[in-house]
């Protein structure tokens, strides 16, 4: 494959794991026998695509993460390990100060272990194309929207319904332009990158395949399938 643009990874993991529920956080859990966060980053060390990593975490967890997990697997990729803010938008904002170099970044969440190499490259075809794009899946449920009291009050087409996951894939350019603009904004109810573009520039995001296997770990039935996931990739 010819490729020519750098292309930055942003992994988060600054955050606290409150629905979890347990001591470590969840990233740093192990499935099977290794940390949650090492999984991504193998994907990206592996990856002919990504150049380099940053991570993003909590700031008394940055001498553990350089020691146990980026010198012990030897994840050469990595060229930062700095500390986040108090929500997702604060960490991903202090990874995009990180890569100024960058033409393209991979904005991932650490709790998602299973990316793959194929996803890797299916986001980087959109994101030349589109300049923005974020991995997800088509919706096996029906989804309803209620009211705050439980209402139905809608319930969308099914077909256009995707549960939207990372990484989150944008021209490196236009995510710090819609990020610094953001700084001075209100922040409420923001949980992705894709939403930080909806709202403060109108530019145009296009949805990738990105894998049923995807996950995040939020609680700890996730931890249950994420075993059963990791030990089918064992055995490939
Ligand atoms: N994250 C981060 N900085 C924050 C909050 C979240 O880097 N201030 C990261 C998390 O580490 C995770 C990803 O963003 O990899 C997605 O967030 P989420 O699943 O909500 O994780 P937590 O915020 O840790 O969990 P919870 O919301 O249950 O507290
Ligand atoms: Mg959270």
């Amino acid at each position: 494959m010819e490729k020519k643009d750098k292309c930055t990874a942003i992994l988060l993991a600054a955050g606290k794991g409150t629905r979890m529920g347990s001591g470590v956080p969840k990233q740093f859990m192990n499935i099977l026998d290794k940390p949650v966060l090492y999984y991504s980053l193998k994907c990206f060390q592996d990856s002919e695509l990504i150049d380099d990593v940053i991570i993003v975490t909590a700031k008394d967890m940055i001498s553990y993460c350089k020691k146990n997990i980026v010198s012990h697997f030897d994840f050469t990729k990595v060229k930062e390990v700095t500390p986040g803010g108090a929500e997702r938008y604060d960490s991903v904002y202090e990874g995009l100060k990180l890569c100024e170099d960058a033409d393209y970044v991979y904005i991932h969440d650490g709790a998602r272990p299973f990316i793959t190499e194929e996803m890797l490259l299916r986001g980087y075809k959109e994101v030349k194309a589109v300049g923005a794009c974020v991995a997800g899946v088509p919706s096996k449920d029906t989804i309803k929207l209620t009211d705050h009291e439980g209402l139905v009050k809608e319930t969308p087409d099914r077909n256009a319904v995707w549960i939207i996951q990372t990484p989150q894939i944008f021209r490196y350019s236009t995510i710090r332009h819609a990020y610094d603009k953001l700084q001075s904004q209100k922040k409420d109810g923001i949980t992705d990158d894709a939403m930080v573009l909806e709202k403060m520039e109108g530019h145009p995001v296009r949805v990738f395949m990105g894998d049923y296997r995807n996950i995040k770990i939020t609680t700890a039935e996730d931890l249950d399938a994420a075993e059963i996931f990791a030990g089918k990739t064992k055995k490939m």
